[in-house]
């Protein structure tokens, strides 16, 4: 088996942070005066990117970005699926820009007409009837959880280990090799033990997901239709089914987050797959880059929720926030599903990530890397293990961050922006043939060069 060096990967790792810092001194300048920011990035995970500071943005279209030194980059990282659409796609500029301007009020907290439309094009899409909205998916979680646990009467989550749904402290969660539910580590804060919240289950192992249902006080079980948070864990045949019929039958709700899996089509998974969520979860993309996020609801939650007249839905029950549903979000949704994430762009973008994908395949074979490659529709994501893994807690383990790093870095320092968590990789309608060639031959050379 071909095995990597690891002095061979640390020396390779200082030459390309020294060509990086050489070739940003603009990006590293506003680095270090940024004195008044938590940990110097107006976002804590933006520290995340390879080579010791970000690179500063000037601007971005299409899957182009553009930094402050003047460099341009091919980007697969896509704002990890908040531009999916494409940075500033033209039909969500023009929205926006009229409810801005022309028409003015972006939070008069009145509805707008966009929202039934959206509203319908995502129970077209996805199959559930009724939609509220959020700003982000996070929060669009958050309050479908509530819903379930009010509608079940019952405490708790299921979720899988190393899932992730956003800032949604109930997911933070592995399942331990005694079978116990633990917090997730690294976890910052949390509230209490996780398990008088949780219980944790394993992806791809429904005798997990029944022993945990078994108890009967899960509400409901929380997942994406593959894990991508922890390089792509693919479901394997029957699984999503069985854990359908096990929350049936084990009186529980099963929630389905496609923030990240609507790479897998129009419809994401739940169209493609014939998926039967009794609620659903998106946002990121769906607003072209403008902060959204949205849940569905079967009509049956809905007469189950109606039956709990002393629920305080309007004000502070703890389902809403004073911005989402704003006349703004709603405008950027419309315009970004009506006009640019369309039934008609999926075929290409996912012809493109099946391209990158046997791209980055035909290095791992050639060069004997024990590595593999996973494929989620318009998305691609290399990993440290072969076969894939099929689990999250076995993808976790197959994480190495000075990989991580250097194939960052080097991707970064030939104009190729992959998202600096892991290694996802994701389409967009402007993303072309010679974009993804250029990421395999760049990977090929860092292969190579890796393996001396
Ligand atoms: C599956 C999934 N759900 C929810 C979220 C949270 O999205 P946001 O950060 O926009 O709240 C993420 C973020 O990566 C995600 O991957």
């Amino acid at each position: 088996m071909t095995t990597i060096d690891r002095t061979r990967l640390a020396d390779l790792i200082a030459r390309e942070t020294a060509a990086h810092a050489a070739a940003n001194p603009t990006s590293r300048a506003l680095f270090d005066v940024a004195d008044h920011l938590f940990g110097r990035v107006p976002m804590t995970w933006m520290s995340k990117w390879a080579g010791g500071f970000p690179l500063y943005l000037d601007g971005a279209a299409g899957n182009r970005v553009t930094d402050v030194d003047g460099h341009t980059y091919v980007d697969f990282a896509l704002g990890d699926t908040g531009a999916m659409a494409g940075h500033s796609p033209a039909p969500t500029v023009a929205a926006v820009t009229r409810r801005l301007g022309a028409l003015g009020g972006v939070t008069a907290m009145l509805p707008s007409e966009d929202a039934e439309w959206v509203a319908a094009e995502l129970a077209r899409r996805f199959g559930l009837p009724l939609w509220s909205f959020s700003l982000t998916a996070t929060d669009a979680n958050r309050w479908a959880i509530r819903l379930a646990r009010m509608v079940t009467g019952r405490p708790k989550v299921l979720a899988f280990s190393y899932c992730y749904h956003g800032s949604v402290d109930e997911t933070f969660v592995v399942l331990d090799a005694d079978g116990s539910t633990r917090l997730r580590p690294g976890n910052v804060g949390a509230p209490g033990p996780i398990d008088m919240t949780t219980r944790a289950a394993e992806f791809n192992d429904l005798a997990s997901v029944e022993r945990a249902l078994a108890h009967g006080d899960v509400a409901v079980v929380v997942t994406e239709p593959a894990l991508t948070n922890i390089g792509i864990v693919l479901p394997e045949p029957g699984f999503l089914a069985g854990v359908r019929e096990l929350a049936t039958r084990h009186g529980a709700l099963l929630l389905i987050d496609e923030t990240h899996t609507f790479s897998a089509g129009p419809g994401g998974c739940t169209k493609a797959w014939g998926l039967q969520p009794d609620l659903f979860v998106i946002g990121k993309s769906i607003g072209g880059g403008v902060p959204c996020g949205a849940y569905g609801i079967t009509d049956a939650v809905a007469e189950r929720v109606a039956s709990h007249p002393d629920a305080d839905l309007v004000d502070v029950g703890g389902v809403g926030g004073t911005l989402a549903g704003n006349a703004l979000s709603t405008a950027a949704m419309r315009a970004t599903l009506g006009e640019v994430l369309t039934d008609d762009v999926f075929p290409r973008m996912i012809e493109l990530s099946t391209r990158f994908t046997e791209g980055a395949r035909s290095t791992i074979n050639a060069t004997g890397v024990p590595w593999s490659v996973s494929q989620l529709g318009a998305r691609s994501e290399y990993r440290f293990a072969s076969p894939a893994p099929s689990s999250g807690t076995a993808s976790a383990a197959a994480g190495d961050d000075l990989l991580d790093e250097y194939l960052h870095l080097y991707c970064l320092n030939r104009g190729i922006l992959m998202t600096p968590f892991h290694n996802m990789a994701l389409m967009c309608p402007t993303t072309s043939a010679a974009d993804v060639d250029r990421h395999t031959e760049v990977f090929r050379a860092a292969v190579d060069e890796l393996l001396g």
